[in-house]
């Protein structure tokens, strides 16, 4: 395959890129612009393969995306960029809807016609063989869960914040490719995703950075909102079987059944790294914040044969010592851009 693969310098396109080179032989080529959630030294260690090249440009540039598609003769893409934290959408959301819909048209437009086997006839649904197109998605397009009942794949879309409303409307556009044009789209929408290389703003590395540092661990609200927790190796994992398994036309949920409440994360975190839980501190909670998502990954285990490897024991631990091991990594990023918020 000779993938075309956007966002990669971010934290789970970094750790999708290890994973496939450590697992197959196929091209990749990592188109990101690289914000303030990029960052290269993610990918130090393989930057030297010859089978992967780094292009710094913004999915919205089609003349970029037309050069990088004939020059690399791309057959597959996973577009893995966008602007990613629910915080800074509520801060300012029109550059969600730049890249996280208008990005991911654009790419879907150029693809199409590279891949259209006559390019000169508009109506051409015919694609030249192998090619596909994989929208990587979040669950948090489904909105807000009771207490009780998991997101299916039917589940009506009804995000809450402009980054999930951004991230639905990616989801519908690539789906109208796929009906209108006929275009090979797949979607996946993924749970919360942990583990190393995650940007210090969201809640895992935040809270890890703060106890390392004896610093309060501001918490939202009640901190009872549920969120359900997969390891990032897990998500490449799933997207590697969805690449090679799944079916055109379809969504795959991909989930971990591993609810945990924010506090609780809190209070584990701090049991792991032994201090104290008075460093907790409930905060004004986050405007719109959602209560609770969990993933029923009944399909994707079933049609695809995906499970999860790691248990949430093993995930955790993990993480804890890669962060524990990396803490000049996770200082350079948090001097590089302030938080806008708290998680
Ligand atoms: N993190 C999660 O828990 C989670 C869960 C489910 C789905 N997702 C989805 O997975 C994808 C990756 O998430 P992440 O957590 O790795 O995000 P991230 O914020 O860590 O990384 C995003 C990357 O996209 C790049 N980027 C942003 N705008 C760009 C543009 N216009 N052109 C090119 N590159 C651009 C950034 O530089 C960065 O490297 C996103 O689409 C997100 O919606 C994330």
């Amino acid at each position: 395959m000779n993938i075309l693969l956007t966002g990669g310098a971010g934290f789970i396109g970094s750790n999708f890129i290890h994973y496939m080179f450590s697992n197959h032989g196929h091209t990749i080529v990592n188109l990101d612009s690289l914000t303030y959630a990029g960052n290269l030294e993610n990918l130090e260690r393989i930057s030297g393969d010859p089978r992967y090249h780094f292009i710094e440009g913004d999915i919205n540039d089609r003349l970029l995306l037309n050069e990088v598609f004939q020059r690399y003769e791309i057959d597959t893409v996973i577009n893995f960029a966008a602007e990613s934290h629910v915080d800074r959408s509520i801060e300012n959301p029109s550059v969600f809807l730049e890249t996280n819909i208008m990005g991911t048209h654009t790419l879907l437009q150029t693809a199409k016609e590279y891949w259209q086997v006559d390019p000169l006839d508009r109506n051409c649904t015919t694609y030249k063989d192998n090619v596909r197109f994989l929208q990587v998605s979040t669950d948090e397009v489904y909105g807000d869960l009771e207490k009780y009942g998991h997101f299916t794949e039917e589940t009506s879309l009804a995000p809450n914040s402009p980054y999930s409303a951004s991230k639905a409307s990616a989801d519908l556009i690539a789906r109208a490719y796929y009906e209108t044009y006929h275009l090979p789209v797949i979607i996946t929408r993924c749970s919360n995703n942990y583990g190393p290389y995650q940007f210090p703003e969201k809640l895992i590395p935040l809270l890890i950075h703060r106890i390392r540092n004896g610093q309060s661990l501001p918490i939202y609200g009640d901190g009872k909102q549920v969120r359900d927790w997969l390891y990032v190796e897990d998500h490449c994992a799933a997207l590697d079987a969805v690449l090679s398994k799944g079916k055109s036309g379809e969504v795959y949920n991909i989930g971990g059944n591993n609810e945990k409440t924010n506090i609780d994360m809190a209070k584990l975190l701090l049991e792991l790294m032994g201090e104290d839980e008075k460093l907790i501190e409930f905060v004004q909670d986050r405007l719109g914040h959602d209560r609770r998502y969990a993933i029923d990954n009944t399909k994707i285990t079933e049609e695809l044969g995906w499970s999860p490897a790691y248990t949430f024991e093993e995930g955790i631990r993990k993480t804890v010592q890669w962060y524990t091991d990396h803490e000049d990594w996770l200082d350079r990023m948090n001097s590089k851009e302030p938080a806008v918020q708290r998680m």
